[in-house]
């Protein structure tokens, strides 16, 4: 059994109603999958989990996927029967991620009552004809609709994530659902430029030049985010995060600090001291090796001491807090050069990014791993 207890733990769901054509993660579209199996075969593995590390954790995160795809009945069986199986005196943070076509009143006071007390909710835009060129399954009315349900089912924690550089959006459009998202005041907004993933049909319309990228619209689309959301009260706290003082995401920075977490479910990843490794990523799959009493790994890793103080460098420049000066002594004549280019600066003994830093947050933490 590992030394210390699990205090971080993530829930896989991978069921989303139809594949966004710009999302790489793991998600399936056959419902068919979607059954008491796959729940069962949760709870067998955080069960397995319990029998060899104590788990006790502090956050608890529902991602996918859609989490909130799950039904009442689903939901109704799965979370209690979940809390069982760890010790949730300690759990101070529970994030559900949801579709805001995917949450009823019923649903959301259901969610607050079995104990979720944080919402992330994939709005992406607030601008129908910018979602319709997501391939979203919800429009902008339902969302404002969706985060007013929320608020009455007493949800005092949302996140709001949306997707700027997307194709055919203005920077007026992007203007427009930063105002709209700082007038509804969520306590969290994770704002990502998007990315032209591999195996997606943006990144094949990338290849065929229907869609272009240019880096210097980029750019302005990041520092309009910058000052439009620093505007509206929010803390820059994470290259893509912001939120209200002290609102920001307990579980986001136990991985950013590079503590221990477990990760159940489908291409899910955990790290244990110097483990990590990634569940297989298909629901079926990971369900017939619970059930024949298989590991339900499909990658295991051994982290050197090198690579996990690189990691957690890398994770901890890109926030607020940036990293102790006396850390990176490695790296030193790197980070030397990234401070004569402005990209960094010494904050009371730590290295923090300077506002173009952040502009190439991942140029400069690729130099630790
Ligand atoms: C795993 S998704 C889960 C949320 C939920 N499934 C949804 O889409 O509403 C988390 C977030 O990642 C962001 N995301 C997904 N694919 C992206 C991409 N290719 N580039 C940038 N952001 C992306 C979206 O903002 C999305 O809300
Ligand atoms: S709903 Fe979310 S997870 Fe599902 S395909 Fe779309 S972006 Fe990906």
């Amino acid at each position: 059994m590992a030394k210390n207890p699990i205090r971080h733990l993530y829930v896989h769901i991978p069921f989303c109603a139809k594949l966004c054509p710009y999302c790489s993660f793991h998600v399936e579209t056959a419902m068919r999958n979607k059954s008491q199996r796959f729940l069962d075969a949760l709870l067998i593995e955080i069960e397995r989990q319990a029998g060899a590390f104590k788990i006790e954790p502090e956050t608890i995160y529902f991602g996918g996927g859609t989490p909130s795809a799950l039904s009442l009945s689903q939901l109704e069986f799965l979370l209690p029967r979940l809390r069982e199986r760890f010790d949730p005196g300690r759990l101070v943070e529970f994030t559900f991620e949801i579709n805001p076509a995917t949450v009823s009143a019923e649903k959301a006071r259901l969610l607050r009552a079995l104990g979720v007390n944080r919402i992330s909710m994939g709005v992406q835009s607030w601008d129908d004809s910018v979602l319709k060129t997501l391939g979203r399954a919800h429009t902008a009315a339902q969302s404002q609709r969706t985060f007013d349900t929320l608020r009455e089912a007493g949800f005092d924690n949302i996140n709001i994530d949306l997707m700027f550089a997307i194709p055919g959006q203005s920077h007026e459009q992007w203007m427009r659902t930063l105002e709209k998202t700082g007038a509804l005041q969520p306590e969290h907004v994770s704002a990502y430029c998007l990315t032209y993933e591999e195996d997606t049909e943006f990144f094949r319309k990338l290849q065929t030049r229907e869609f272009a990228q240019d880096e210097n619209r980029d750019a302005d689309f990041y520092e309009i985010t910058m000052d439009a959301l620093g505007a509206a009260g929010y803390v820059h706290y994470e290259v893509s995060n912001y939120a209200k003082p002290g609102r920001e995401s307990l579980h986001n920075f136990a991985y950013w600090d590079g503590r221990d977490y477990l990760g159940i479910g489908p291409s899910a990843f955990s790290t244990v001291g110097a483990q990590r490794w990634q569940n297989v990523p298909d629901s079926r799959d990971y369900a017939d090796r619970i059930f024949a009493g298989d590991s339900t790994a499909s990658f295991t890793e051994q982290l050197s001491d090198a690579t996990k103080l690189g990691e957690t460098l890398a994770f901890g420049l890109r926030t607020n807090r940036g990293v102790p000066v006396s850390a990176i002594t490695p790296w030193r004549e790197q980070m030397r050069e990234f401070r004569e280019l402005g990209l960094l600066e010494n904050s009371n003994g730590r290295l923090v990014l300077t506002r173009k830093g952040k502009l190439m947050a991942d140029a400069v933490a690729e130099a630790f791993v």
